[in-house]
């Protein structure tokens, strides 16, 4: 019964939080002056995962991270905090700030496929989990990924310009061959789209 009552509210909560993403990227598109469904007909048939994380407590929480600092790799990330344990940090201009709870808000992370189809003017946010000696704290990362063969290109308004010379900042490619480059170097080394820019 439990089981079925788990799978119930897991099945619903990931539909749910696939549409409230949907509804981003359509709100990210209009900001951008692009149309509403630009994004998504870009991305294709998106993958969704879901992790769940579980950081103990660390005795010696100066010594390690819960998890390294790393941008996201994928489009969009809807993040749910542990309302009572802090952990989440972001970077802004090389200091690290916490994201602490908000009770009923999600933080919304952009990925580093938004940070290149907006050609660089949403930004994928360098975030890491740091522990603490008392508490256990848990979130659940839900994570809306292209379709392995969408080919990310930077919006065309986003970069066109009177000149012929105008060029994107990204080069175009496709989800599977960032999702390899990604996961073949480590997770805190430079950001990963910079293997990706235009020469
Ligand atoms: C992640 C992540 C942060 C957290 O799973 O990619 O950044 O607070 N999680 O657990
Ligand atoms: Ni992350």
């Amino acid at each position: 019964m439990c089981w079925r009552f788990c799978r119930e509210v897991v099945s619903r909560y990931s539909t749910d939080v696939r549409e409230l993403g949907f509804t981003i990227e359509e709100l990210i598109s209009e900001s951008l002056g692009l149309e509403k469904d630009h994004m998504r007909k870009v991305l294709g048939e998106q993958g969704q995962h879901m992790a769940v994380n579980y950081y103990p407590p660390c005795p010696e929480p100066e010594l390690t991270y819960g998890l390294p600092a790393h941008t996201d790799p994928n489009a969009l990330t809807i993040l749910l905090q542990d309302a009572t344990v802090c952990g989440l940090q972001i970077l802004i201009d090389g200091q690290w700030f916490a994201v602490n709870p908000h009770p009923d808000a999600f933080v919304i992370n952009i990925g580093d496929q938004f940070e290149a189809l907006s050609n660089g003017i949403y930004k994928s946010v360098w975030h890491r989990a740091v522990t603490n000696t008392e508490k256990p704290r848990l979130s659940v990362a839900s994570f809306l990924c292209p379709a392995d063969c969408a080919v990310i290109s930077p919006a065309k308004p986003l970069w066109e310009a009177e000149e012929d010379e105008a060029k994107p900042i990204y080069r175009d490619y496709t989800y599977a061959e960032y999702y390899k480059k990604f996961w073949s170097r480590n997770l805190d080394q430079e950001h990963c789209l910079e293997n990706f820019l235009n020469d």
